[in-house]
This record gives structure tokens, sequence and C-alpha cells, in this order.
């Protein structure tokens, strides 16, 4: 019974637990808590697929982009994980250049550090190894 749960209680903990630190697309962890997370907070923008809006390089007439691809397709991969996360904490406008409009909002009073670290694991699980092996290069 004790021991039952203790399992359970890890279990939660694991669930719940305020643990992850980068994003890292081989933890299955990490992957599996973002999955969620991204159909909850990003696919409405980014795409179930992660495939962006349609004409994402195209502004639209209130000078906003489009919401890009987080797949191969876009340039999500581009950047290093840094940057990453300090655009989904902080939103498009804290980090866009002066005179340039976003339409990306800001995370950061809505996720945690490690929930936002979740959903770029997950984003990176669905790159290829080419990109992932590129990006990776990136972050050093
Ligand atoms: C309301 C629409 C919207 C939602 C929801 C949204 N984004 Fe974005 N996002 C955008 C737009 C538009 C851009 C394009 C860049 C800009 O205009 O600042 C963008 C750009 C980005 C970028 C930088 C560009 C790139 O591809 O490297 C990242 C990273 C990003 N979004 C992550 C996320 C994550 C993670 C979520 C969910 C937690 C999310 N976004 C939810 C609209 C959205």
């Amino acid at each position: 019974m004790r021991g039952l749960f203790l399992l359970i209680a890890s279990g939660l903990l694991a669930a719940c637990g305020d643990s992850f630190d980068r994003a890292d697309a081989s933890d299955i962890d990490a992957v599996n808590a973002g999955q969620p997370l991204y159909a909850e907070h990003c696919a409405s923008c980014h795409g179930e697929n992660l495939q962006g809006q349609p004409d994402w390089r195209v502004a639209k007439a209130d000078g906003t982009l489009p919401a890009p691809p987080h797949d191969d397709s876009g340039h999500t991969w581009h950047h290093a994980d840094a940057l990453l996360f300090d655009y989904t904490q902080q939103g498009g406008q804290a980090i866009a250049p002066e005179g340039f409009t976003s339409a990306m909002p800001a995370f950061g009073a809505s996720l945690s550090d490690s929930e936002i670290w979740a959903v770029l694991s997950f984003i990176k699980s669905k790159w290829s190894l080419q990109a992932q092996i590129r990006q990776g290069r990136m972050n050093q």
C-alpha cells in the first residue's frame, strides 16, 4: 500500500514538478509535457501541426506578421534556445526591433519557466535530425 502511494506521489511529482530547464527533444518527459501545452497555448496561431499561418512571410494590413511555422519550413530552428525562450516568455514586442509591431503574445504570466522549456522541447522534437543538429551548433 505504502509502495503504491510512493509510486503515485512520485508520478505526480514527475507530472507537476517544475523540473525542465532546457529545450531537449530527447527528453521524453519534457516532450510529453510540452505537447498538450502547445495544443492549448500555441496551436491556434502556429498551427496544430506546427505549420504556421498561411502566407506567413507577408505582413498583414495592420503591419504585424502572421505566425510562422515551428517546423523545418519556418525559421524557429535558426535561433538559439535562449532566444526562443525569451521570445515565448516576454513576447515579440519586448524582443523585436523598434518600430516593429509583434502579434506574438508574452507567456511569462501563464506558463512557468519549466512549461516554456517543455513546449520548446516538444517543438524541437518535430524538427528533422538535420535541423536539430544545426540548431544545436547555434547553442554552443
Ligand atoms: C496570437 C497568436 C500567437 C500565439 C497564440 C503564439 N504565437 Fe508565437 N508568434 C506569433 C507571431 C505573429 C510570430 C511572428 C513574429 C512576430 O511577429 O513577432 C510569432 C513568433 C514566435 C517565435 C519567434 C519566431 C520563431 O519562429 O523563431 C517563437 C519562438 C514563438 N512564436 C513561440 C510561441 C510559442 C512557444 C507559443 C505557445 C506557448 C506561441 N508562440 C503562441 C503569434 C503567436
